[in-house]
């Protein structure tokens, strides 16, 4: 298999069927743990394969006990009792089938820093086992077989390192069941890539004239399929961020928004607003222009790219965009009110007056018409 296809194979599993495992396959998968890198080559590393019955049947247990210690003591929310009993059942009942579990440990063998440095290497050989952990399950994947990368055990150290006579300096790092699935479970949910990548500085989104193609990119990459409902919710995420000030979130969430359906104009049309608000108005213009080209009869965004042209001094695009704008809808009124602003500032007296004249004769909203009277009297007509 293909190492991005293991990748995006490869889900926690909590079920499995009792038939046993190759020795051949574990091997294998242990080797493929070894093959991580690991600080200064230390490898800090030891696998303990359980597979005697009665080690095991201790072992899940410990497992379970330490699970009930996280839902409802260490957990940030914690469970009532039968909700408590019910996620252990549902999530953990077959847990005791798994013919093998591996229980990844910290060895520190060698030592290569000066004590006063350890702290700093500590992490390092952390890492180095994170590493080889991932390894395993990526090459369990690989052979069919499930794992779950399992953290809990560490609130039952004491007791596993008992059961298998693990000397103190050596710590449980985590454990996982190795076995043939008996569950087939979708992939849970990730962050989208525009939430978490950021370009060359920290919440930058990428807005230059480059932006197409990083979105492209992003779109591309290997993610979740997305549906129309992660689409719907990031908009509306979108959005809270955007009437609450929050831009940068908003930004994220509506990148987000394109790189799951790159053929969404809305989302186009309200990160441009975004950026049109943040005094970005090169990007709100290249956003709008694209959600123009998805949605060319929307005459709210042409509205919008006149006021981001207007804002950028370009007056005769504006002009441009705000009587496309009229002409899709003649009920457009704040397009007329702009284009008579723009009339105004480009000195053509005759052209502005009739547009505010039109606002004042037809438009509903008071406040549009008392600043179109503004214009007229500002005029002298
Ligand atoms: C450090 C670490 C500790 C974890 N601890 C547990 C655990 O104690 N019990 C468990 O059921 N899953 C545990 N998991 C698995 C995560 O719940 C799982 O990876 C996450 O929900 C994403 O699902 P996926 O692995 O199917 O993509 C742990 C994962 C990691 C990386």
């Amino acid at each position: 298999m293909e190492t991005l296809a293991a990748i995006k194979k490869r889900r926690s599993i909590r079920q499995y069927q009792p038939q046993p495992v190759e020795d051949e396959k574990v091997m294998a998968v242990l080797e493929a743990a070894s093959c991580a890198p690991s600080a200064v080559n230390g490898q800090p590393w030891g696998f303990i394969v359980v597979r005697e019955l009665e080690i095991r049947q201790r072992l899940s247990e410990l497992i379970l006990g330490a699970h009930r210690t996280v839902f409802s003591q260490a957990s940030t929310q914690p469970v009532s009792g039968s909700e408590l009993d019910q996620r252990m059942h549902d999530v953990y009942a077959s847990l005791p089938q798994a013919p093998v579990y591996v229980v990844v440990c910290l060895h520190r063998k060698r030592a290569y820093v000066k004590q006063e440095f350890d702290q700093g290497a500590y992490l390092f050989d952390v890492e180095s086992v994170a590493a080889a952990m991932e390894n395993l399950l990526l090459a369990a994947a690989d052979q069919g077989l499930g794992t779950c990368w399992m953290g809990a055990p560490l609130f039952a150290e004491a007791d596993i390192k008992g059961l298998m006579g693990i000397p103190d300096d050596v710590t449980i790092f985590g454990v996982t069941p190795l076995g043939y699935p008996a569950e087939n479970p979708g992939p849970r949910p990730r962050d989208p890539l525009p939430t978490i990548v950021h370009f060359d500085r920290w919440q930058q989104r990428a807005h230059d004239s480059s932006v197409e193609s990083y979105d492209t990119l992003l779109g591309a990459a290997p993610q979740a399929a997305a549906t129309p409902q992660t689409v719907e919710a990031l908009l509306a995420r979108g959005q809270e961020s955007f009437t609450s000030g929050r831009l940068d979130e908003a930004l994220g969430h509506f990148s987000a928004a394109i790189a799951a359906d790159p053929g969404s104009a809305s989302a186009y049309r309200d990160r441009g607003s975004v950026y049109y608000t943040k005094g970005d108005q090169k990007a709100a213009a290249q956003d709008y222009t694209r959600a123009m080209e998805l949605q060319p009869q929307d005459s709210g965004v042409y509205y919008f790219r006149g006021l981001a042209h207007q804002a950028m001094g370009r007056l005769n695009e504006a002009v441009e965009d705000f009587t496309r704008s009229a002409a899709l809808n003649s009920s457009q009124w704040g397009a007329y009110y702009a284009r008579a602003l723009v009339y105004m500032a480009q000195g053509q007296t005759y052209l502005a007056l009739t547009d505010a004249g039109t606002v004042l004769a037809s438009a509903a909203e008071p406040q549009l018409k008392q600043w179109a009277q503004q214009i007229k009297t500002q005029l002298g007509g």
